[in-house]
């Protein structure tokens, strides 16, 4: 059971190309939003909401603008760098069976979130955990899940009706893949490399 947990941990990808479409069995779906669900929130504010996007059509304008701030972002780029970027698949949004967006709702819960007076981001933390529950789930169940983040939310709170006050945290593309990498795709691209644990752990204080 432990080891089980690791292998999915170890196993979990962000997925871009490997989605076939495969439809989605409404139960599959159902326990991994019911894992996201279960995740730990600051006062036990579960400040999270998901949309679950099946709308070819509303796909279809996600997908547009990502690839408008795609350029945005290659712009800002040059030389060997962008022809790396160039190379590299950013989003399944067409692929993908099915699409989440997560949503955070800072009012949810009332005034008084125990444990949020002093670090506001509580709130956004707690819909990451709810993102990273899902995630696990998804691989779980044999699934991938690509998250986007190539997008202005004043944009997809408008696709979306999202009502004013309530962010989109997250664009999850969702569903069967022919299998999961090994590697991460940004490594494999060159365009960055993992950090050893042992450069991101200290002892006692900042930098020892
Ligand atoms: C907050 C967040 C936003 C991300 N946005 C994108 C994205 O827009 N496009 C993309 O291709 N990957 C995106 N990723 C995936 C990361 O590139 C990926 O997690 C990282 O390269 C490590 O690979 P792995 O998840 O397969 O281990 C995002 C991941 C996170 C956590």
């Amino acid at each position: 059971m432990i080891r089980d947990l690791y292998e999915v941990i170890f196993r979990r990808r962000d997925v871009r190309a490997e989605f076939t479409g495969a439809p989605v069995d409404p139960a599959v779906l159902d326990r991994i939003l019911t894992a996201a669900h279960a995740a730990p929130s600051v006062g036990l504010s579960q400040p999270w909401d998901f949309v679950v996007i099946r709308s070819p059509r509303i796909k279809e304008d996600f997908h547009h603008h990502v690839h408008t701030e795609r350029d945005v972002f290659a712009a800002t780029l040059t030389g060997e760098e962008k022809a790396r970027f160039d190379r590299i698949k950013i989003d399944g949004v067409r692929e993908s069976s099915l699409s989440i967006v997560v949503t955070y709702d800072p009012a949810r819960g009332g005034p008084s979130i125990l444990g949020r007076h002093a670090i506001a981001d509580a709130g956004l933390y707690s819909v990451c955990l709810a993102v990273q529950n899902l995630w696990l789930a998804a691989t779980a169940e044999g699934f991938g899940v690509g998250w986007v983040s190539f997008y202005r939310e004043e944009f997809l709170s408008g696709l979306l009706g999202i009502p004013a006050g309530i962010r989109p945290v997250a664009w999850l593309c969702l569903g069967p893949v022919s299998h999961l990498a090994e590697v991460p795709d940004l490594e494999r691209h060159g365009w960055r490399r993992r950090r050893p644990l042992s450069a991101a752990v200290h002892d006692d204080r900042w930098g020892a």
